[in-house]
Protein backbone atom coordinates (compact mmCIF):
# COMPACT_ATOMS: atom_id res chain seq x y z
CA UNK A 1 0.00 0.00 0.00
CA UNK A 2 1.25 3.44 -1.06
CA UNK A 3 1.68 6.00 2.11
CA UNK A 4 0.64 9.15 1.57
CA UNK A 5 3.16 11.58 1.25
CA UNK A 6 3.92 13.88 4.45
CA UNK A 7 4.85 18.00 3.71
CA UNK A 8 6.53 18.10 6.70
CA UNK A 9 9.50 20.73 5.69
CA UNK A 10 8.41 22.82 2.55
CA UNK A 11 10.74 25.04 1.37
CA UNK A 12 10.43 28.39 -0.63
CA UNK A 13 12.54 30.57 -3.02
CA UNK A 14 10.48 34.09 -2.94
CA UNK A 15 11.21 35.35 -6.26
CA UNK A 16 9.44 37.90 -7.94
CA UNK A 17 8.92 41.13 -5.63
CA UNK A 18 10.57 43.68 -7.95
CA UNK A 19 9.01 42.47 -11.15
CA UNK A 20 5.63 42.70 -8.42
CA UNK A 21 6.68 46.32 -8.43
CA UNK A 22 7.72 47.22 -11.85
CA UNK A 23 4.43 45.34 -13.50
CA UNK A 24 2.55 48.25 -11.32
CA UNK A 25 4.93 51.16 -12.23
CA UNK A 26 6.02 50.97 -8.37
CA UNK A 27 9.90 50.76 -7.01
CA UNK A 28 11.09 47.62 -6.61
CA UNK A 29 11.74 48.12 -2.60
CA UNK A 30 7.43 48.21 -2.59
CA UNK A 31 7.89 44.35 -3.81
CA UNK A 32 9.37 43.80 -0.83
CA UNK A 33 7.48 45.21 1.40
CA UNK A 34 4.35 43.04 0.04
CA UNK A 35 6.75 40.53 -0.01
CA UNK A 36 7.03 40.50 3.37
CA UNK A 37 2.99 40.64 4.01
CA UNK A 38 3.08 37.42 2.11
CA UNK A 39 5.75 36.20 4.55
CA UNK A 40 3.67 36.54 6.97
CA UNK A 41 0.73 35.07 5.44
CA UNK A 42 2.22 32.08 4.28
CA UNK A 43 3.69 32.07 7.86
CA UNK A 44 0.55 31.83 9.73
CA UNK A 45 -1.04 29.55 7.18
CA UNK A 46 1.41 27.11 7.92
CA UNK A 47 1.43 27.22 11.50
CA UNK A 48 -1.64 26.09 11.57
CA UNK A 49 -1.33 23.22 8.85
CA UNK A 50 -1.05 19.82 10.40
CA UNK A 51 1.59 18.53 8.43
CA UNK A 52 3.74 21.21 8.08
CA UNK A 53 6.18 21.20 11.30
CA UNK A 54 9.50 23.31 9.17
CA UNK A 55 9.33 26.17 6.56
CA UNK A 56 12.56 27.66 5.54
CA UNK A 57 12.21 30.82 3.67
CA UNK A 58 14.96 31.99 1.33
CA UNK A 59 14.85 35.70 2.55
CA UNK A 60 18.86 36.81 1.41
CA UNK A 61 21.08 34.71 -0.60
CA UNK A 62 25.11 35.26 -0.57
CA UNK A 63 24.69 36.84 -3.97
CA UNK A 64 22.05 39.27 -2.62
CA UNK A 65 25.30 41.78 -1.51
CA UNK A 66 25.43 42.82 -5.00
CA UNK A 67 22.35 44.72 -5.48
CA UNK A 68 22.57 48.65 -5.34
CA UNK A 69 22.89 49.45 -1.94
CA UNK A 70 20.27 51.08 -1.29
CA UNK A 71 18.03 47.80 -1.94
CA UNK A 72 20.40 45.71 0.40
CA UNK A 73 19.78 48.52 3.03
CA UNK A 74 16.06 48.52 2.47
CA UNK A 75 15.81 44.49 3.15
CA UNK A 76 17.72 44.83 6.02
CA UNK A 77 15.30 47.41 7.37
CA UNK A 78 12.26 45.54 6.61
CA UNK A 79 13.78 42.03 8.33
CA UNK A 80 14.43 44.23 11.69
CA UNK A 81 10.84 45.72 11.21
CA UNK A 82 9.60 42.32 10.27
CA UNK A 83 10.68 40.97 13.41
CA UNK A 84 10.08 43.66 15.86
CA UNK A 85 6.42 43.60 14.66
CA UNK A 86 5.62 40.12 13.85
CA UNK A 87 6.75 39.55 17.64
CA UNK A 88 3.02 39.48 18.25
CA UNK A 89 2.59 36.43 15.36
CA UNK A 90 5.27 34.47 16.50
CA UNK A 91 3.28 34.14 20.01
CA UNK A 92 -0.24 33.68 19.06
CA UNK A 93 0.97 31.24 16.38
CA UNK A 94 3.11 29.51 18.66
CA UNK A 95 5.47 29.88 15.78
CA UNK A 96 9.69 29.37 17.01
CA UNK A 97 12.06 31.51 14.67
CA UNK A 98 15.67 30.22 13.48
CA UNK A 99 18.01 31.23 11.14
CA UNK A 100 20.36 29.50 8.70
CA UNK A 101 23.18 31.25 6.77
CA UNK A 102 25.97 33.88 8.64
CA UNK A 103 24.89 36.93 9.93
CA UNK A 104 27.99 38.27 11.42
CA UNK A 105 28.11 40.20 8.46
CA UNK A 106 24.83 42.04 9.36
CA UNK A 107 24.48 45.32 12.05
CA UNK A 108 24.51 44.36 15.56
CA UNK A 109 20.97 46.06 15.98
CA UNK A 110 19.68 43.27 13.61
CA UNK A 111 21.79 41.02 15.04
CA UNK A 112 20.37 41.33 18.57
CA UNK A 113 17.30 41.95 16.86
CA UNK A 114 17.62 37.94 15.78
CA UNK A 115 19.13 36.38 18.59
CA UNK A 116 15.82 37.98 20.73
CA UNK A 117 13.30 36.69 18.79
CA UNK A 118 15.22 33.37 18.70
CA UNK A 119 15.31 33.55 22.66
CA UNK A 120 11.72 34.66 22.49
CA UNK A 121 10.12 31.81 20.41
CA UNK A 122 12.65 28.82 21.26
CA UNK A 123 10.13 26.86 23.17
CA UNK A 124 7.49 26.82 20.49
CA UNK A 125 6.53 24.20 18.19
CA UNK A 126 3.34 24.70 15.98
CA UNK A 127 5.60 25.51 13.21
CA UNK A 128 9.45 26.17 12.91
CA UNK A 129 10.11 29.63 10.67
CA UNK A 130 13.86 29.13 9.30
CA UNK A 131 14.59 32.56 7.59
CA UNK A 132 17.84 31.66 5.05
CA UNK A 133 20.18 35.13 5.76
CA UNK A 134 23.15 35.32 3.65
CA UNK A 135 22.75 32.19 3.17
CA UNK A 136 24.60 29.92 0.24
CA UNK A 137 24.55 26.08 0.10
CA UNK A 138 28.11 25.21 -1.12
CA UNK A 139 29.54 27.58 1.47
CA UNK A 140 27.72 25.71 3.90
CA UNK A 141 29.12 22.15 2.89
CA UNK A 142 32.40 23.36 2.16
CA UNK A 143 32.25 24.91 5.59
CA UNK A 144 31.50 21.56 6.99
CA UNK A 145 33.64 19.59 5.32
CA UNK A 146 36.43 21.81 6.76
CA UNK A 147 35.76 21.70 9.99
CA UNK A 148 35.76 18.00 9.82
CA UNK A 149 38.87 17.98 7.92
CA UNK A 150 41.00 20.22 10.55
CA UNK A 151 39.25 17.65 13.20
CA UNK A 152 40.30 14.83 11.01
CA UNK A 153 36.85 13.26 11.39
CA UNK A 154 36.16 10.49 8.61
CA UNK A 155 33.69 11.97 5.94
CA UNK A 156 30.75 10.04 5.15
CA UNK A 157 27.24 10.95 3.89
CA UNK A 158 25.95 10.71 7.49
CA UNK A 159 29.07 12.27 9.46
CA UNK A 160 28.69 15.62 6.99
CA UNK A 161 25.33 15.96 7.19
CA UNK A 162 25.53 15.92 11.11
CA UNK A 163 27.79 19.08 10.56
CA UNK A 164 25.85 21.03 7.87
CA UNK A 165 23.82 23.95 9.99
CA UNK A 166 20.50 23.66 7.77
CA UNK A 167 20.40 19.95 8.11
CA UNK A 168 19.13 19.88 11.70
CA UNK A 169 15.70 20.87 10.29
CA UNK A 170 15.35 17.58 8.51
CA UNK A 171 15.21 16.98 4.78
CA UNK A 172 13.27 19.46 2.71
CA UNK A 173 9.94 17.87 1.27
CA UNK A 174 8.59 20.60 -0.95
CA UNK A 175 10.55 22.77 -2.60
CA UNK A 176 9.24 25.80 -4.19
CA UNK A 177 10.39 28.62 -6.37
CA UNK A 178 8.20 31.28 -7.43
CA UNK A 179 8.31 33.99 -10.33
CA UNK A 180 8.95 31.48 -12.99
CA UNK A 181 12.49 30.99 -12.96
CA UNK A 182 13.48 27.14 -12.85
CA UNK A 183 16.47 27.05 -10.59
CA UNK A 184 18.00 26.02 -6.75
CA UNK A 185 19.96 29.29 -6.87
CA UNK A 186 22.42 27.80 -4.11
CA UNK A 187 19.86 26.58 -1.68
CA UNK A 188 19.09 23.92 0.81
CA UNK A 189 21.09 21.78 -2.04
CA UNK A 190 21.91 18.65 0.50
CA UNK A 191 18.71 18.99 2.46
CA UNK A 192 17.08 18.78 -1.20
CA UNK A 193 18.41 15.67 -2.45
CA UNK A 194 15.04 14.13 -2.58
CA UNK A 195 12.73 17.06 -2.48
CA UNK A 196 9.56 17.39 -4.59
CA UNK A 197 10.28 20.72 -6.67
CA UNK A 198 6.92 22.98 -7.39
CA UNK A 199 8.02 26.15 -9.76
CA UNK A 200 5.28 28.75 -10.18
CA UNK A 201 4.78 31.50 -12.29
CA UNK A 202 3.07 33.67 -9.49
CA UNK A 203 5.45 36.66 -8.02
CA UNK A 204 6.13 36.16 -4.75
CA UNK A 205 3.52 39.07 -3.46
CA UNK A 206 0.78 36.95 -5.34
CA UNK A 207 1.81 33.51 -3.68
CA UNK A 208 -0.89 32.80 -1.00
CA UNK A 209 -2.13 29.61 1.10
CA UNK A 210 -4.86 28.50 -2.09
CA UNK A 211 -1.83 27.92 -4.21
CA UNK A 212 0.12 26.14 -1.57
CA UNK A 213 -2.43 23.90 -1.10
CA UNK A 214 -3.13 23.34 -4.04
CA UNK A 215 0.83 22.38 -4.39
CA UNK A 216 0.43 20.41 -1.21
CA UNK A 217 -2.61 18.22 -3.23
CA UNK A 218 -0.29 17.22 -6.07
CA UNK A 219 2.83 16.63 -4.05
CA UNK A 220 0.28 14.05 -2.26
CA UNK A 221 0.07 12.90 -6.03
CA UNK A 222 3.28 12.13 -6.72
CA UNK A 223 5.32 9.29 -6.40
CA UNK A 224 8.38 9.54 -4.22
CA UNK A 225 10.62 6.47 -4.15
CA UNK A 226 13.81 7.91 -2.78
CA UNK A 227 16.02 6.10 -5.72
CA UNK A 228 13.75 2.92 -4.94
CA UNK A 229 11.64 1.07 -7.37
C1 LIG B 1 13.48 38.01 -4.77
O1 LIG B 1 12.76 38.94 -5.53
C2 LIG B 1 13.39 38.31 -3.36
C3 LIG B 1 14.45 38.67 -2.57
C4 LIG B 1 15.83 38.79 -3.02
C5 LIG B 1 14.27 38.96 -1.16
C6 LIG B 1 13.18 38.22 -0.47
C7 LIG B 1 12.61 39.13 0.52
C8 LIG B 1 11.32 39.19 0.87
C9 LIG B 1 10.31 38.22 0.42
C10 LIG B 1 10.81 40.26 1.76
C11 LIG B 1 11.47 40.37 3.07
C12 LIG B 1 11.45 39.11 3.84
C13 LIG B 1 11.19 39.06 5.14
C14 LIG B 1 11.32 37.77 5.86
C15 LIG B 1 10.76 40.23 5.90
P1 LIG B 1 13.53 39.78 -6.60
O2 LIG B 1 13.77 41.13 -6.05
O3 LIG B 1 14.77 39.05 -7.04
O4 LIG B 1 12.48 39.83 -7.74
P2 LIG B 1 12.76 39.97 -9.29
O5 LIG B 1 13.37 38.67 -9.75
O6 LIG B 1 11.39 40.18 -9.84
O7 LIG B 1 13.66 41.15 -9.47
Amino acid sequence: MQMSNIARHIAIIMDGNGRWANERGLKRVKGHERGAEAVRTITTYASNHPEIDVLTLYAFSTENWKRPKMEVDFLMRLLNNYLKNEMETYIRHQIRFETIGDISRFSSALQDRIAKTKEATKRFSKLTQVLALNYGSQDEIARAARTMCDRGESITVESLEKRIESSKFGPVDILIRTGGEQRLSNFLLWQSAYAELFFTPTLWPDFNPDELERIIEEFKKRQRRFGGI
